[in-house]
């Protein structure tokens, strides 16, 4: 197929949910993709009957009605609830901190109990005027049990900085739930798309006017794609596309480690997190919790999650959304409003530390934008 209206540079969900609407709309599109498959970050795949989330957990949360209906016409959703247990040396702690956390650290039963502890713990350790690093800050909201234990050695493996030459604002608020309930997310509604996430896309892209190209890199024609395409949607990194020249932003990066076991249940949870330092990955994710134990009993799959450093040629995970960087990426953003013929979208064309109903929600504006 020729005469192309668009080219989607990224097959993840900012770039497939825009092909989709401008499909919709009678527009030609062609999606290139450089992974040899296509759905990004969300990509999930079958072993032992198994979906196995490929880079990492994926839990779908949102309180806006119209994305979660949005979603709902490509797969069919669970009723999964986001209820990850911390490993502190072999003692487990339920998350997020709430009135079960408390009453395995000091016995309390009630929140005012709880309470009482925590302002207890914050006066004890007497921090003075402003917060002047992470530390200072997570023992002002939290006391230093819950500190020490649940955050201090998850957050340095995290960002692979101590916690005292990191910035208080990172931490902005801990939340602290007064009942007993383990479900992190405060959102109306959240699932997993029972048989995963690629299906999703798979079915955003399904369509006559929609070409898809695996394992091809915009970078290796860049010129001869940016004079033929009359629209280009980037969902690559935004700084790669201007040839860093103005400087790298920065990224965390993360290696996976997986490993299929001769066990029904290895962990007993979908994600148990890691909190102490000693410990070189921050989370065991055993993928067929987040189906309820669907597949092969006698199998199971399991992710161990280590955070690292980025650099060039490494995948680009987390956008570090700091002072610095988001200065520089203002510049970038500048940069690329000289060339209206092509839209940055995604985690790295906007360089924004997106959730999946949010970057559905920036690709849906883009559309609007762009057709309305
Ligand atoms: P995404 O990165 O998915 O897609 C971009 C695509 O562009 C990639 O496929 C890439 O290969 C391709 N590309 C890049 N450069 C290219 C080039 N030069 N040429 C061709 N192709 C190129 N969200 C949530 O709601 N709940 C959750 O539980 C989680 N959990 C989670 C865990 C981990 C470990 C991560 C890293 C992220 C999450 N997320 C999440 C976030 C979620 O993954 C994210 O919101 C979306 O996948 C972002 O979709 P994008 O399309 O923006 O980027």
């Amino acid at each position: 197929m020729e005469n192309y209206d668009y080219l989607v540079v990224g097959s993840g969900l900012f770039g497939s949910t825009f092909a989709y609407e401008a499909a919709k709309r009678g527009k030609r599109i062609k999606v290139i993709e450089k992974r040899d498959h296509i759905a990004g970050n969300i990509y999930t795949h079958e072993v032992d009957g198994i979906q196995v989330h490929q880079y990492g957990a994926h839990i779908f949360h949102t309180s806006n009605k119209q994305i979660w209906d949005y979603i709902q016409q490509f797969a069919e959703f669970n009723r999964y609830t986001n209820s990850p247990v911390a490993n502190y040396n072999g003692e487990m702690f339920n998350l997020p901190f709430n009135m079960n956390t408390f009453n395995k650290l000091w016995g309390v039963n009630t929140p005012d109990e709880a309470l009482k502890k925590i302002e207890e713990q914050k006066k004890k350790a007497r921090i003075v005027g402003e917060p002047k690093n992470l530390e200072e800050q997570a023992i002002s909201l939290v006391g230093t049990d819950i500190y020490e234990k649940l955050v201090k050695g998850y957050t340095e493996k995290q960002w692979g900085k101590k916690a005292t030459e990191l910035p208080a604002f990172i931490i902005r608020r801990l939340p602290v739930r007064l009942t007993y309930d383990n479900n992190y997310f405060n959102d109306l509604y959240q699932g997993i798309p029972i048989g995963g996430y690629t299906q999703i896309i798979k079915k955003m892209l399904d369509s006559e006017l929609i070409d898809v190209e695996t394992q091809t890199d915009f970078f290796e024609n860049k010129d001869q794609y940016l004079s033929t395409f009359p629209k280009i949607i980037f969902t690559g990194m935004i700084d790669e596309f201007f040839d860093y020249r103005l400087g790298e932003l920065e990224y965390r990066s993360l290696k996976f480690e997986t490993d299929e076991l001769n066990m029904n249940n290895y962990q007993g949870n979908a994600v148990i997190n890691y909190t102490d330092a000693e410990t070189p990955f921050t989370r065991i994710i055993e993928h067929k919790h987040f189906e309820f134990g669907n597949g092969d009993k006698n199998k199971t799959i399991i992710t161990r999650e280590y955070p690292a450093n980025w650099k060039r040629g490494d995948e680009p995970y987390y956008p570090m959304n700091d002072a610095k960087n988001n200065e520089l990426y203002k510049k970038y953003k500048e940069l690329a409003n000289t060339i209206p013929k092509v839209l940055f979208g995604g985690r790295l064309g906007q360089y924004r530390y997106y959730d999946m109903h949010q970057v559905i929600h920036a690709a849906l504006t883009a559309v609007s934008q762009e057709f309305d």
